[in-house]
């Protein structure tokens, strides 16, 4: 490992760690998700300095899944390279999650919650990753037509097995969460976390989910918590070449950056500048108010996005008037 990463040794410094639900586990109150900027399309020089610069600000948490990418599978392998290069020295200091549930090989197997494709896709991400378990496996999404008690059941096999040290679920509604945490505690395995989107600009999980959650004392973390980057300073002046929005291989699509959108943005953003933070700042600060919300799950392109980012932590209280105020303009 010639040139390998050693961590910043004052790492643990100014990161703060929310406990996950009723459990043992402590995460920081930022993480960061591999669905982007990862993949064999992207440049292993900027994505590892942004893992490793992650990991130097406290954020033990890396998110990835069997697909993400491009192509399938591909950011499971850049992880991999990111702990041979010196990441993996410090895996007991680390919560790294992956999950199946969405398609991600040919043929009946390898898609939605039958134990069959858990199974073997978390086999996959293991050699994929070259690592002995994951802290967190995912049901990435359930599956309507397979019972709740297979994909669960495979879920606490695989937690039994040492392949995965925690269950978690994504993208569940409040009644298949409900089925599926009874599901899991009926064989004395519980449900850690619950992976949902959540920003400013989709709030499902408010009216119900999350009560759900802090009733039965799971954790959740909130996924693309700037909407993919339109809750900053992106998107205001056009749509800049180098964007999600404009790349082929992105997720957000330019009918999401609308003129009224863009009005919200910007009116969003002055209420930023006036609290003295970045758009990308106050959106998450705005999340992690809620001590429900364990961990915000962010995404980046740029070590610069992820040092603003981290920001968001220097000032998480709101006053009542610009919450008021932020709310109008959600609704509007
Ligand atoms: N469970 C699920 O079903 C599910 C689904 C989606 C995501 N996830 C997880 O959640 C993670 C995060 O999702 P996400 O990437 O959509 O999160 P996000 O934080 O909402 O969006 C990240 C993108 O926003 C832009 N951005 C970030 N910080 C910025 C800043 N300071 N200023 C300007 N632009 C900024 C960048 O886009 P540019 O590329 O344009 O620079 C970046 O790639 C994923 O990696 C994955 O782990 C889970």
């Amino acid at each position: 490992m010639e040139n390998a990463y050693t961590a910043d040794e004052h790492r643990y410094d100014a990161m703060n760690y929310r406990r996950c639900g009723r459990s043992g586990i402590l995460l920081p109150a930022i993480s960061l998700g591999l669905w982007h900027n990862f993949g064999s399309v992207d440049d292993y020089a900027n994505y590892s300095r942004i893992a490793f610069t992650a990991f130097d600000n406290g954020i033990t948490h890396f998110d990835l899944a069997n697909n993400y990418g491009p192509v399938y599978g591909s950011a499971e392998e850049n992880f991999g390279k990111i702990l041979k290069n010196g990441l993996g020295r410090y895996r007991d200091e680390l919560i790294i999650s992956t999950k199946a549930g969405y398609d991600m090989w040919a043929g009946p197997y390898g898609n939605w919650g039958s134990r069959k494709y858990l199974m073997a896709s978390l086999d996959q991400s293991l050699r994929r990753m070259g690592l002995e378990y994951v802290d967190i496996f995912y049901s990435h999404r359930p599956d309507p037509e397979t019972p709740v008690e297979e994909t669960m059941g495979a879920m606490v096999d695989i937690v039994r097995q040492g392949k995965a040290l925690y269950a978690g679920i994504s993208n569940y509604k409040p009644e298949q969460t409900r089925k599926a945490v009874e599901a899991l505690r009926a064989c004395g395995v519980p449900c850690l976390i619950h992976q949902a989107r959540y920003s400013m600009f989709d709030r499902w999980v408010e009216p119900e989910l999350l009560s759900v959650l802090d009733e039965t004392g799971i954790g959740m973390i909130a996924f693309s918590p700037l909407a993919q980057g339109l809750l900053s300073d992106r998107y205001l002046h056009g749509i800049p070449a180098d964007s999600r929005a404009a790349r082929e291989t992105g997720r957000l699509k330019r009918e999401q950056i609308t003129d009224e959108r863009l009005s919200q943005i910007a009116r969003l953003n002055e209420i930023a500048r006036r609290r003295g933070q970045s758009l990308a700042e106050m959106a998450l600060a705005w999340l992690l108010r809620d001590r429900r919300v364990t961990s915000v799950l962010i995404g980046a392109s740029s070590v610069e996005q992820l040092k603003t980012n981290l920001r968001a932590r220097n000032n998480t209280a709101f006053s009542d008037e610009e919450l008021t105020e932020i709310e109008k303009i959600l609704r509007a």
